[in-house]
């Protein structure tokens, strides 16, 4: 098979891309600054000449908090692009595999989110991923949460750092429950969802849920800290976009169709930490 990644330098498209080539695939990836997917032309002609068999959208406007402000070019990056890529996949015969997110949920649920859930996101980001999902419909989204890898910033850096320079205690949010991900297990789902030709929405996120205050606990704990953490309500942390208070997702159909369970964040927590010095 042949793969075209779009956005490849960022945290998901570096990972899939070492994962693709270190099975040997034919891979054809491209960062922003070869390709900007909100030019129509350019998608055309960069799919038109690859003739990619999967093309993996990981391009994204994912400044959750700056979209609140920059509606038009967050709309523009995870809405309009993704159907110049949906056509070109469409022409070309190539099939989409679109990356989403939990954001698209408003989080009021109290039992994990499944791919038939109604959407209602709460964020300009959340709303833009959403027009994302509805120009891929026809093809593959895949939805996930929490992303932590070495090739981006993330949640884990921001503790570490805070870690390191001394900060204690930590206030972290408690109210907020999720699955952190760790990026090379979602590329390697990735992979899996796209080998069976899937169509649909499918959640991939790591297992098992926890809050924000569990996972900052976890990184204390993996790096051998002391430092006190302390659990505080969002409210006490507020930021320009509103985050879902609960947006554990379902990974029942990935289950069903890979016959393959999630992987486990705490590992990949720890791989990365020795990954990531
Ligand atoms: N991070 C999370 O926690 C999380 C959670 C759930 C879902 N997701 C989804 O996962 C996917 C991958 O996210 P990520 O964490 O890997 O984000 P990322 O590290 O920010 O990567 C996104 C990449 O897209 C590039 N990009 C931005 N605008 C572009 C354009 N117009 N054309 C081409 N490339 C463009 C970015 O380049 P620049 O940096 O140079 O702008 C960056 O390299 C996204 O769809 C995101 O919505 C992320």
């Amino acid at each position: 098979m042949k793969w075209l990644i779009t956005g490849a330098a960022g945290m998901v498209g570096c990972d899939l891309r070492h994962e693709l080539e270190s099975r040997g695939e034919e891979v054809v990836a491209l960062a922003k600054s070869d390709l900007d997917i909100t030019n129509g032309g350019d998608v055309a002609r960069f799919v038109d000449d690859a003739r990619p068999d999967v093309i993996v959208n990981c391009a994204a406007y994912t400044k959750v908090d700056l979209a609140e402000t920059e509606e038009s070019l967050a709309n523009a990056i995870n809405g309009s692009a993704v159907e110049f890529l949906a056509a070109a996949a469409d022409r070309t015969g190539a099939h989409l595999v679109q990356i989403s997110t939990d954001f698209v949920f408003d989080g009021s649920s109290s039992r994990p989110y499944d791919i038939n859930d109604a959407t209602a996101p709460l964020s300009v980001y959340g709303k833009s991923k959403l027009i994302g999902e509805h120009a891929a419909a026809k093809h593959t989204i895949v939805r996930t949460s929490w992303l932590f890898g070495v090739h981006g910033p993330n949640f884990v850096e921001a503790i570490r750092n805070q870690i390191r320079k001394g900060t204690n205690p930590l206030r972290v949010v408690n109210d907020q429950r999720g699955r952190p991900t760790y990026t090379p297990h979602l590329a390697r789902a990735i992979i899996r969802i796209a080998n069976l030709g899937a169509s649909g929405i499918v959640h991939y996120a790591d297992d098992a849920e926890c809050t924000w205050f569990d996972f900052a606990a976890a990184i204390n704990e993996e790096l051998g800290a002391t430092v006190e953490i302390v659990p505080v309500t969002s409210d006490q942390f507020p930021r320009p976009a509103k985050r879902p208070a609960y947006s554990v997702l379902s990974t029942e159909r990935y289950e069903r169709l890979t016959g393959v369970k999630p992987e486990s964040w705490r590992e990949g927590l720890r791989e990365y930490l020795t990954a990531r010095a």
